[in-house]
C-alpha cells in the first residue's frame, strides 16, 4: 500500500507527466522509463535501465545488481537489437505489449500482447525477476509474463532452467558473444527431453558438456557440487515441468551462474565484498575428460590415465590406426557381436558418469533385478542402472546401442552395469590372476604382507564381481625399452664428467647426456651397493617403464654393464622444481596460475602412482628436487618406484631402513618406519606449503620465534591469517581464494594422524573442486615427536641447507 501511495505521490509531484519517479519499483500502463532513468527493486537489490556493455556505445535495456560496484548485468531485453542512440524508452503500450522503442528506430523489442489485463503493471522483484501482473485482474498474483522465462547468460537463484511442459516453454541460457555484445554467442545450456531428461551445454549445435542424468541426489558426472556452503540445488522432473534450479543458503550472499564464451565454460561466481570482486567459484567442463564424447562411442575417459581414453571391456578401437595416434573420435566397437543367447553377463563398474541418455528407457517402478532381466531380453540393450540412487536405490534405466560420454568420476560417480560376453569375463579373470602372480613374483621378497594389504584393499573396492574399477590390460608384448651399453653412456655424458652432472639424487648421481642421434637424456647412475640380480633389475625396469603418465618422468632406457646399473630418462629442460620454487624472481614472473598447474600436476601424478597404476607405488621420497619441469613447465615426478626397488628390504608395511628426505617425512615414517600412501600425502602437503610460501621447509626458521614452516603455517591458520604465508608480491586478489584453498588442502595433508589425511583422489578433487573442506587437525610437528639426538642432526641440516639435498638412507627404526 505504502508503495502505491508513494508512486502516486511521485506521479502527482511530477505533474502526472507519465514519467516514473526515480526510486519507483514498478511501471504502470501510462508510465514509461526512458534512457537515463531506472527502476529499482523494492529491497534495492536489482536495478533496471538502459546501459552500454563494455566499451560499446550501443544501448540495451537490462537488469543489474544495484549495490555491486562492478556493473554486472544479469538480463538483457533487446540482446540482438541495440539502440544506437539514447532515445530508448521502455513501456507497456496501449494494446498490452511490453516494448522497447526508440525515437529513431521504432519498436525494437516487444513481448506478446496482454490486452485482457485491466491494469498491467511491470514490477522488478528483489530476485532480479521483472514481472507483469494485472493489478485489477481476478488473480493479481499471477505473472502474465516474467523475465525469468527468457534468460540471457545468467541463471539467478530461483530461476528455472528447463521446461514448462504445459506451455512448451524451454528456458535456456545463452552466452554473450563477448563482453561488448550481449547477442547470443556460441554456448547455450538447457535440458534435453528424453525418457531420462538431462541438462546439456551446447557449443553451436553440438553437445559440449553434460553433467550426467539426475539420480535423485545429484548429477552422476558432477559429484563435488552436492556439499557446499553457498547453495542448494535440485532437479525437478514431473508431468508438468522438467527443470534445474538452485537457492542460496545465505540470502545476503550474491552468487550467479553464467555461460561464458571467452572461457568456453559454465561458471559460478560468488561476490566477495572484502575484495570487491567476483570470485570464480566453479566451472564446467572441469577438465578435458568432460568434453562431450571426447573418446567416441563405447569408451571410458579416465583423466589420470595416459592415454585418457579406453575401450569398454569387450570392445576394440573402431579404427586402430587413428586410435593409436590419439584420435579417439571413432570410438570402439564390439569385438564380437553379442550372441544374445544368454552368453553375456552384466558387470558392475562404479564411479562413472552415466552415458548420454538420448537412447535410453526408464521405469520408476522396476527394481534392479527386473532391470537386468529387461536388458537381457533386448539384444541392443547395452547397460542398465538405478534411475534413483537414494536409499538402497530404485528405478531402472536401460541404454541402447552405443554408450556415449562415459567418464570416471572418482569420489561420487554412479554404478553402471555393462553387458559383457561371459567368456570374455572369465578370460579376463585368468589374465588378471596371471598378472597378479607375475607382479607378486617380481615384487616379492619382503613384500608378501604388503601385497596382501593391497589385495585386501582391492577386494574392498571391487565388490562382488571383482570388476568394480577400471582395470587396464597390461600390454602383452615386452616393452621395447632399449638397453644401452656402458660405452654409449660414457660417450653421451662425456665420461660422466662433473660438467655434465645435474645433481645427486637418493640413488646416485644424475648426469645430462646426449645420444648420438641428438636426443637429450638424463642418466641416473645407481649406487653399486643395491646388490640386485640382473634379472631382478630388468624386471623392475620393465615395471617402472609401464608407469606412464604425463606427470611422471618417462623412462627411455636402461644400462647394465658389470655392476653398473643406470636408468635413462627423458631430459627435462627446466630442471627441478626445487630451483624453480625457491628462486624468488622466477616465482614472481610466473604468476600463481602456473604454480597452481604445477601443484595440480604433481597431485595427479601421485594419484596415478597410488591408485591408478597397476603397481600401486608409494613414492616415499616426494620433494621439490624430485619433481622435474619440462620445457612447458609441466611437472613430472621422478624417482618413483625406485624406493621399493633399489632399497627394497622392507617387510610388510614397515621398514628397517627409512629412505626419504628427512624434512619431508611423515612423523610415523621418520620415527617408526611405518609407510603408507598417507606418508606420501604428508610429503605432498609439505611440498604444497613450500610452493605456496616459496620457502624450503628445512631452511625455514622464522626469524623471531624459530618456528618451522609447518608450525608457522599452522599458527597462521589458527590465527585466521593463512595468507600470511604467501609471498606478498603474489597478492593479487583473484588468486586468493585458490591460494587459501591450497593452504587448507596442504594442512589437511600434513595432519598428525595418517587416518585423518585425505587420499590423493580426494586431494585432486579438493584442489579442483568447490566442496567445503573439513577443518584440519593439528599437523605432525616433527619437533614435538623427535628425540633430541635427531634434533641435533636436523639443526645441522638447517645450517647446510644451501648444499645438495641430503637423503637419509640409514635411519634405524626405533
Ligand atoms: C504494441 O506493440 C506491439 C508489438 O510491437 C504491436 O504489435 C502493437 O501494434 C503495439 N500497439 C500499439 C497501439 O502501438
Ligand atoms: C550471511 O552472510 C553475511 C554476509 O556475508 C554474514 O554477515 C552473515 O553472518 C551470514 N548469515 C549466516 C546465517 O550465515
Ligand atoms: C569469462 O571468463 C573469463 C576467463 O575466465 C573471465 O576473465 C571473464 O571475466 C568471464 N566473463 C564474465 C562475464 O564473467
Ligand atoms: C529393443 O529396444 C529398442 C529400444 O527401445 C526397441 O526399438 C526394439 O524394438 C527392442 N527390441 C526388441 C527385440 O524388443
Amino acid at each position: 500500500m505504502k508503495v502505491l501511495w508513494f508512486i502516486s505521490y511521485c506521479a502527482y509531484l511530477l505533474g502526472l507527466l507519465g514519467r516514473i519517479c526515480a526510486m519507483s519499483h514498478s511501471i504502470g500502463q501510462s508510465q514509461f522509463l526512458s534512457d537515463g532513468e531506472s527502476l529499482v527493486s523494492e529491497g534495492g537489490t536489482f536495478e533496471l535501465g538502459f546501459f552500454s556493455p563494455g566499451s560499446s556505445t550501443h544501448r540495451y535495456l537490462g537488469i543489474w545488481y544495484k549495490n555491486i560496484p562492478v556493473r554486472t548485468v544479469v538480463w538483457v531485453a533487446n540482446r540482438k537489437t541495440p539502440i544506437k542512440d539514447r532515445t530508448g524508452v521502455f513501456l507497456i503500450n496501449s494494446t498490452g505489449s511490453i516494448v522497447v522503442t526508440s525515437r529513431t528506430s521504432g519498436v525494437i523489442w516487444s513481448t506478446n500482447s496482454f490486452k485482457d489485463a485491466k491494469a498491467p503493471v511491470l514490477q522488478l522483484l528483489d530476485s532480479g525477476n521483472l514481472i507483469l501482473r494485472d493489478e485489477k485482474g481476478s488473480n493479481s498474483d499471477v505473472y502474465l509474463w516474467q523475465s525469468f522465462d527468457y534468460p540471457s547468460d545468467t541463471l539467478l537463484p530461483g530461476m528455472k532452467l528447463g521446461w514448462d511442459l504445459r506451455t512448451g516453454l524451454s528456458r535456456q541460457l545463452s552466452s554473450w558473444r563477448n563482453s561488448d555484445d550481449p547477442a547470443p554467442g556460441e554456448l547455450s545450456n538447457g535440458i534435453e527431453l528424453h525418457e531420462f531428461p538431462e541438462a546439456v551445454v551446447w557449443k553451436g549445435s553440438r553437445k559440449y558438456f553434460r553433467g550426467g542424468p539426475w539420480n535423485g541426489e545429484r548429477f552422476s558426472g558432477a559429484p563435488d557440487l552436492k556439499v557446499n556452503p553457498i547453495y542448494d540445488y535440485s532437479f525437478i522432473s514431473n508431468k508438468d515441468e522438467v527443470y534445474y534450479t538452485y537457492q542460496l543458503k545465505n540470502k545476503s550472499v550474491f552468487s550467479r551462474l553464467i555461460l561464458n564464451d571467452t572461457a568456453s565454460s559454465r561458471q559460478r561466481y560468488v561476490w566477495v565484498e572484502a575484495s570487491l570482486a567476483w570470485m570464480l567459484y566453479s566451472s564446467v567442463p572441469h577438465d578435458y575428460c568432460d568434453t562431450y564424447g571426447l573418446c567416441g562411442a563405447n569408451t571410458v575417459c579416465v583423466i589420470t590415465d595416459s592415454p585418457m581414453c579406453q575401450c569398454l571391456d569387450g570392445f576394440k578401437p573402431k579404427s586402430p590406426d587413428s586410435w593409436n595416434s590419439m584420435d579417439w573420435s571413432e570410438g570402439c566397437i564390439l569385438s564380437k557381436p553379442f550372441s544374445c543367447q544368454n552368453k553375456e553377463v552384466f558387470v558392475k563398474f562404479s564411479e562413472l558418469k552415466l552415458p548420454d541418455t538420448t537412447k535410453s528407457w526408464v521405469s520408476d517402478t522396476m527394481n534392479l533385478q527386473e532391470c537386468r532381466e529387461a536388458c537381457f531380453k533386448n539384444c541392443s540393450c547395452m547397460a542398465y542402472s538405478n534411475s534413483d540412487i537414494r536409499g538402497r536405490g530404485s528405478g531402472c534405466v536401460l541404454w541402447f546401442n552405443d554408450l556415449i560420454d562415459i567418464r570416471q568420476v572418482s569420489n561420487g560417480g554412479q554404478g553402471l552395469y555393462i553387458r559383457i560376453e561371459a567368456s570374455k569375463q572369465a578370460g579376463r579373470r585368468v589374465v588378471n590372476a596371471v598378472l597378479y602372480s607375475l607382479i607378486t613374483v617380481a615384487v616379492l621378497f619382503g613384500l608378501v604382507l604388503f601385497c596382501y594389504y593391497l589385495s585386501r584393499r582391492k577386494t574392498k573396492v571391487r565388490g562382488i564381481t571383482g570388476q568394480d574399477e577400471w582395470t587396464r590390460e597390461e600390454p602383452k608384448e615386452d616393452l621395447d625399452l632399449p638397453f644401452f651399453d656402458l660405452a654409449t653412456m660414457a660417450n653421451a655424458t662425456d665420461n660422466f664428467s662433473l660438467n655434465n652432472k645435474l645433481g645427486e639424487g637418493g640413488f646416485g648421481p644424475v648426469y645430462k647426456g646426449t645420444l648420438a642421434d641428438g636426443q637429450e637424456i638424463a642418466v641416473k647412475r645407481l649406487s653399486k651397493s643395491s646388490g640386485q640380480g640382473l634379472n631382478e633389475f630388468k624386471n623392475e625396469v620393465k615395471l617402472i617403464a609401464k608407469l606412464q603418465h604425463r606427470n611422471l618422468v618417462k623412462l627411455v632406457g636402461s644400462c647394465i654393464d658389470g655392476d653398473e646399473k643406470m636408468l635413462i630418462y627423458e631430459y627435462m629442460a627446466n630442471g627441478s622444481l626445487d630451483s624453480f620454487v625457491f628462486d624468488q624472481t622466477r616465482w614472481k614472473q610466473c604468476g600463481w596460475s602456473k604454480f597452481f598447474q604445477i601443484i595440480d600436476g604433481i597431485a595427479r601424478g601421485l594419484l596415478y602412482l597410488h591408485q591408478d597404476s597397476r603397481l600401486r607405488i608409494i613414492h616415499r621420497d616426494l620433494k621439490a628436487s624430485n619433481v622435474l619441469l619440462d620445457a612447458e613447465l609441466n611437472p613430472k615426478i621422478s624417482d618413483f618406484g625406485l624406493a621399493r626397488t633399489f632399497q627394497g628390504d622392507q617387510c610388510g608395511d614397515s621398514t628397517e631402513r627409512v629412505v626419504g628426505t628427512f624434512g619431508y617425512m611423515a612423523p610415523e615414517y621418520a620415527l617408526y618406519g611405518l609407510f603408507s600412501v598417507k606418508s606420501d600425502v604428508f610429503s605432498f602437503g609439505l611440498l604444497l606449503l613450500e610452493i605456496i610460501s616459496g620457502k624450503k621447509n628445512r631452511c625455514f626458521l622464522h626469524p623471531h620465534n624459530h618456528h618451522g614452516l609447518i608450525e608457522y603455517a599452522w599458527r597462521m591458520w589458527t590465527e585466521g591469517t593463512p595468507l600470511a604465508l604467501v609471498d606478498s608480491s603474489l597478492e593479487d586478489s583473484s588468486s586468493m581464494l585458490e591460494i587459501s584453498r591450497c593452504i587448507h588442502v596442504s594442512l589437511l595433508c600434513i595432519q598428525q594422524s595418517p587416518d585423518d589425511r585425505p587420499n590423493m583422489s580426494a586431494v585432486v578433487l579438493m584442489l579442483n573442486g568447490e566442496s567445503t573442506l573439513p577443518q584440519p587437525k593439528q599437523p605432525g610437528f616433527l619437533r614435538d615427536v623427535i628425540p633430541s639426538e635427531i634434533i641435533t642432526t636436523l639443526r645441522s641440516e638447517y645450517d647446510s641447507c644451501t648444499a645438495n639435498e641430503i637423503t637419509f638412507s640409514s635411519f634405524g627404526a626405533r
